[in-house]
């Protein structure tokens, strides 16, 4: 499993259920990443997309603990045991896509992280778990600096194994 996000210089992610940035190289990486894959996130990460739809041509799974929840072009699971059942029958690249309490439910799972970092501090409410060496992580690729619009960037890759 792998997990893709964009966070500030202090690992935040996220403020007032908003993404913190949209960066148009930043958005084209998590597409070509993503694209054709099964992607994971929480109910309220999807909440936070435009009109509270799912991402295109991926299969989309949301966790939610609301047993009635439903939104179309979505699979749910109500538990980690439902995704892991779900997982069993599903084949490609699973990326982790947020949102906090999903990336640290997740990340214990995952074995590659792409992390674009923005030099910046936002004001998050909402952060990613430390990438910590001590659990293997290891920073094992590094692009160069981009800018948009006053904003410089960076793509890093973590891997490690499990
Ligand atoms: N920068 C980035 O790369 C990035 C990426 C994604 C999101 N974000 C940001 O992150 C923020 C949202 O993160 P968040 O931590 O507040 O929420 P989240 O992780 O997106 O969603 C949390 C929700 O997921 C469901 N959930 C979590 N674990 C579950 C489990 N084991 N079983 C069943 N359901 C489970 C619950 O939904 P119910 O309440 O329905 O039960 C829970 O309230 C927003 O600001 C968003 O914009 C940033």
């Amino acid at each position: 499993m792998k997990l893709i996000a964009c966070t500030d210089r202090n690992g935040g992610i996220g403020k007032n259920n908003l993404p913190l940035f949209s960066i148009s190289g930043d958005l084209r990486f998590f597409k070509e990443k993503t694209m054709g894959h099964t992607i994971i996130m929480g109910r309220k990460t999807l909440d936070s997309l435009p009109c509270g739809k799912p991402l295109p041509d991926r299969t989309n799974i949301v966790l939610s603990r609301d047993p009635g929840f439903a939104r179309d072009g979505v699979r749910v699971c109500n538990n980690s045991g439902e995704l892991a059942l779900l997982l069993r029958d599903i084949s490609g690249d699973v990326y982790v896509i947020g949102g906090g309490e999903v990336y640290r439910e997740l990340l214990p799972f995952c074995d590659t992280a792409y992390i674009t970092v923005v030099d910046a501090d936002a004001d998050a409410d909402t952060f990613l778990p430390k990438l910590d060496p001590s659990d293997g992580w290891q920073l094992t690729d590094q692009s160069p600096d981009h800018e948009e619009n006053g904003l410089i960037y960076r793509f890093l890759t973590f891997e490690r194994h499990i």
